[in-house]
């Protein structure tokens, strides 16, 4: 009954996303259509993600849905219709470019998507359903599983993904701007050991970077850091996504900082590093407080005395007093 119920609400989102499919297709489809082209995504990219367009009407997909056969209560669980205050239903998404999210067995669990202007929310998903469960999915992750490549790329939005697979980089995955769960690492660890993390460039894509390299920390995968440049836009410093980067720069610049990305002692020590101006002088001590506290936690001793040498010459101090700091840190931590 339960499986049932399920498989009721799996085949009701696959023809919620064969509507919108269609409906790209159709004139009513043409401001997405506009839309994609606006954001230089092909035709050819657009059906490999099933992507779709909902209509600017209030009922559409209600009817055909309806018409199919689907109940009320189905309708409403599925989260793509819902209810008012007088008991009126009506379709959530509307003049929208309609992105599937596909689970790895090829279900459709939810729907990511996309409004065409500045407007707000600027993305709307699915809420959460029997089948839907946003910490266990990943975007792109039913394509990036048949990559060739050794590794696989973890950035923060939908469209990334899908700028990242029509440049050729067929193996990354979104976690659709939340942090990143335990429960998407142990699905990711079916398909790959490597994962290097690709998060925007502004201070909320640092500290998720940051959060992921903690919940990785306790796992057996082998961790980068791909750390997009800011881009300089009249002599302004601007933030950019995978998306922006790949836009700008093109492919070949994304293929170089993929093959130089950092592991993630590096990420943390540089990021340390932005802190303090180091040529103060108190500015140094102040450093060497806090990349002690850093180093001293790294379980490898090898490691520690690698990167405790790297930082006394950051500071420009000598590897013994740097190695003595890290010690004391160590103890103080014990
Ligand atoms: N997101 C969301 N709801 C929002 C904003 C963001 O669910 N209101 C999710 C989306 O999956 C989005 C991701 O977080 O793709 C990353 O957010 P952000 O960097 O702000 O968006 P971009 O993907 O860069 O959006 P775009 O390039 O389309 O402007
Ligand atoms: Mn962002
Ligand atoms: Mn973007
Ligand atoms: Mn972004
Ligand atoms: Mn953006």
């Amino acid at each position: 009954e339960e499986g049932r119920r399920r498989q009721r609400l799996l085949d009701l989102n696959r023809d919620a996303a064969r509507f919108y499919y269609q409906l790209l297709q159709q004139p009513e489809g043409e401001a997405v259509r506009e839309y994609l082209s606006r954001r230089q995504i092909r035709k050819a990219t657009a059906v490999k993600f099933g992507m779709g367009a909902s209509s600017d009407a209030w009922d559409v997909l209600l009817t055909a849905m309806t018409k199919k056969g689907y109940t009320k209560s189905e309708l409403l669980e599925s989260g793509l219709v819902v209810q008012n205050k007088n008991g009126g239903l009506y379709d959530k998404f509307r003049n929208r470019l309609m992105l599937p999210v596909v689970d790895t067995r090829g279900n459709v669990v939810a729907f990511g998507s996309r409004v065409l202007d500045k407007s707000e929310p600027k993305y709307m998903n699915s809420s959460e359903t029997p089948v839907y469960s946003k910490r266990r999915v990943l975007y792109g992750l039913n394509l990036a599983k048949k990559t060739k490549r050794p590794n696989m790329i973890l950035c923060e939005g939908n469209l990334d993904i899908v700028t990242l697979h029509q440049a050729g980089f067929d193996n990354a995955v979104a976690s659709m701007g939340t942090a990143l769960t335990v429960e998407q690492t142990r699905l990711l660890a079916r398909f790959t050991k490597e994962l290097v993390l690709c998060y925007d460039n502004d201070n909320a894509g640092k500290i998720a970077t940051e959060r992921a390299l903690q919940i990785l920390d306790q796992s057996e995968f082998s961790v980068k850091v791909l750390q997009l440049p800011r881009r300089l836009v009249d002599g302004e410093s601007v933030k950019q996504d995978a998306d922006d980067f790949i836009k700008f720069q093109g492919p070949d610049a994304f293929e170089r900082l993929l093959s130089g990305s950092e592991n993630g002692v590096e990420f943390r020590m540089a990021q340390v590093a932005g802190k303090y101006d180091l040529t103060s002088d108190e500015a140094r001590v102040a450093y060497c407080e806090e990349i002690s506290q850093l180093l001293s936690s790294l379980p490898n001793a090898v490691e520690r005395e690698i990167y405790t040498a790297r930082a006394a010459e950051a500071a420009r101090i000598s590897p013994e007093a740097m190695t003595l700091e890290v010690r004391q840190a160590f103890k103080r931590r014990a």
